[in-house]
């Protein structure tokens, strides 16, 4: 086992080797950000594996961009981390991730990664839609007002949110606060600062 390769720069090499889309690497960030700060509550809380629940947020979807069936992601995926002498543990849990694989999540690792998953995507998207495209905009509260929304983010599937929540076992609420406080910790990189609503300066004669 080349253990040098289950790092974190080595993950962000392999996702940005295969995918392209900024948003997608920024859906990668986002449920790196969440799996972090999960591994801080839900594992040893030790930076082996701060490292390695973070890797699993990161690559979770970097086949999705060449290979976006479900015939082909994650297999495709897998078989590459497998090529590339990623870790059991670490395929397991991004085989885990897609419900139709057929691969049970079974630890606290692989439920955290179906927990963040959707969630991220759906705070993200309530984020942009905010007057200053910000996460300080966000609360949980208004994430939940926008579940109940069908016709917003119809891509994001409501059900594996709350479902991931609670094979976590954490009250949703508190898991919405949670994931939004971690992707606060990188809004520039997500740009979800603010700074995408600002203009760079202001037209003249309007101040
Ligand atoms: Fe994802």
């Amino acid at each position: 086992m080349n253990g040098e390769i289950q790092t974190r720069e080595a993950a962000w090499h392999l996702l940005t080797e295969f995918t392209q889309s900024e948003s997608l690497r920024k859906h990668a960030l986002a449920v790196e950000a969440c799996m972090r700060a999960c591994s801080k509550k839900f594992a040893d809380g030790s930076p082996d594996a701060e490292e390695l629940w973070g890797i699993v947020g990161l690559i979770h979807d970097f086949d999705y961009e060449r290979w976006p069936t479900a015939e082909e992601h994650p297999y495709k995926g897998n078989e590459i981390l497998k090529e590339r002498g990623y870790s059991d543990e670490i395929r397991r849990a991004v085989m885990s991730h897609a419900e139709y694989s057929g691969v049970s999540r079974d630890t606290p690792m692989e439920k955290a990664l179906f927990a963040c998953d959707e969630l991220a995507g759906f705070i993200t998207a309530v984020a942009l839609i905010k007057p200053g495209k910000s996460l300080a905009e966000v609360d949980a509260k208004s994430v939940r007002k926008r579940m109940k929304d069908k016709a917003f983010a119809r891509k994001v599937n409501r059900d594996d949110i709350i479902q991931g929540a609670a094979e976590l076992g954490v009250d949703l609420d508190e898991h919405i606060a949670f994931c939004i406080e971690a992707m606060k910790a990188i809004a520039k990189e997500l740009g979800l600062d603010g700074s995408a609503a600002r203009p760079v300066s202001a037209p003249i004669g309007l101040s």
